[in-house]
């Protein structure tokens, strides 16, 4: 059942919430799919509808500092800290710390590990369905495993729905790519994954040059699990728009993203059709006409959904700067298209 917010349905969706059923709420980064944090067989059930894999930890959403407390056990040393004062005041906003869990979570939400993600949302849904449940909210994106994430109430309804209790509509999301993941575990702390919040932000607030702050893990453990399985892939293959033409000028027989009955959707970042792009592609989504990053984010993962219904032979889709915003969507497309590459 899908239901515009309103006082009335949030208080519908908290009573679920408490009762350990599904719901699906809108944050400013992308939908969740909410269940109590702190009741284990509600928390199954997110893993069972989204076919998640149970080694895959998912975000805690609180309200509060109280819930902070409730959920973590914050080091005396970070706490006391400025720079934890100044990151927790961008708080309410996508930004996902990782902490020492306490035992008061389920290992269920965190699969298994000591640590716990948790976000303070600020999409003003988010913020009241939290305040009326009264307990912290597991959520992962309201989308199946590895697939193309929701930012619109549609596109959940149209995948997940049948499988939920609730869809709250609050619009499409504002940001429209995921929290930016810090672990505070290590010193400096890491980007596990980037997100809503810059890294130029990070590194400004905790004086750590953003090479440090985004160095990879020396060993092959993922050190946010379930991240190597995010792929955020639409069916249809989709390419750079630079590889898309380099397979096109140098091979004949690859796929070929505009001869014959080939039928190919250009995803662009920028306002202007080039100029044989009114030719080459058969449908063409511009997705901000300032080549504003933030619209572009804001946009993607809902382009993504709806070319994906097209029926198109190929989606080839734009880069940009990996730098603010730039590094969520560039992360999100690298992923996405290398499902491709590895399919051939
Ligand atoms: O913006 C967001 O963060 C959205 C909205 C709904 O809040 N949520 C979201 O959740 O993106 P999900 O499940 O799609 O991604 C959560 C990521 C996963 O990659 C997981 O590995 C990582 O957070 N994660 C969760 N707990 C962790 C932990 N204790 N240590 C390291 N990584 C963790
Ligand atoms: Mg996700």
């Amino acid at each position: 059942m899908i239901l515009t917010a309103n006082d009335d349905t949030i208080r519908r969706a908290a009573h679920i919430i408490r009762k350990g059923g599904l719901v699906v709420f809108p944050t400013e980064t992308v939908y969740g799919l909410g269940a109590n944090a702190m009741d284990a067989r509600a928390v199954q059930k997110i893993f069972a509808v989204k076919n998640r894999p149970p080694v895959n930890p998912l975000i805690v959403h609180i309200d509060s500092i109280r819930q902070l407390r409730l959920v973590t056990l914050v080091p005396r040393k970070i706490e006391d800290a400025e720079w934890f004062k100044t990151l927790i005041g961008i708080w309410p906003g996508p930004l996902t710390l990782v902490l020492p869990r306490s035992s008061s979570v389920p290992t269920m939400v965190t699969a298994n590990l000591d640590s716990v993600a948790v976000r303070m949302p600020s999409h003003p849904v988010a913020r009241k369905l939290l305040a009326a449940a009264a307990t912290p909210i597991a959520a992962p994106s309201a989308n199946f495993s590895s697939q193309v994430t929701a930012t619109t109430a549609q596109h959940v309804a149209e995948t997940l729905g049948a499988a939920v209790d609730l869809i709250l509509d609050g619009g499409p999301c504002e940001v429209g790519v995921e929290s930016t993941i810090l672990s505070l575990l290590e010193w400096p702390p890491r980007i596990l994954r980037p997100g809503g919040i810059a890294a130029e932000r990070l590194s400004e607030i905790l004086e750590v040059p953003i090479e440090e702050l985004t160095r990879k893990a020396a060993d092959a453990v993922p050190l946010a699990p379930g991240m190597l399985k995010e792929h955020y892939a639409p069916n249809t293959p989709l390419v750079f728009r630079d590889t898309a033409s380099s397979i096109d000028h140098t091979s004949g027989e690859s796929a070929s993203t505009c001869s014959g009955s080939a039928k190919v959707g250009l995803i662009s970042f920028g306002p202007s059709y080039g100029k044989d792009d009114r030719t080459q592609y058969s449908v063409v989504r511009s997705l901000s006409a300032t080549d504003d990053l933030s619209e572009v984010a804001r946009n993607l993962f809902s382009a993504l959904y709806e070319m994906d219904k097209l029926g198109l032979t190929l989606i080839v889709v734009d880069r940009c700067e990996e730098e603010g915003i730039g590094r969520a969507i560039m992360d999100r497309l690298r992923r996405a298209t290398m499902r491709f590459a590895g399919k051939k």
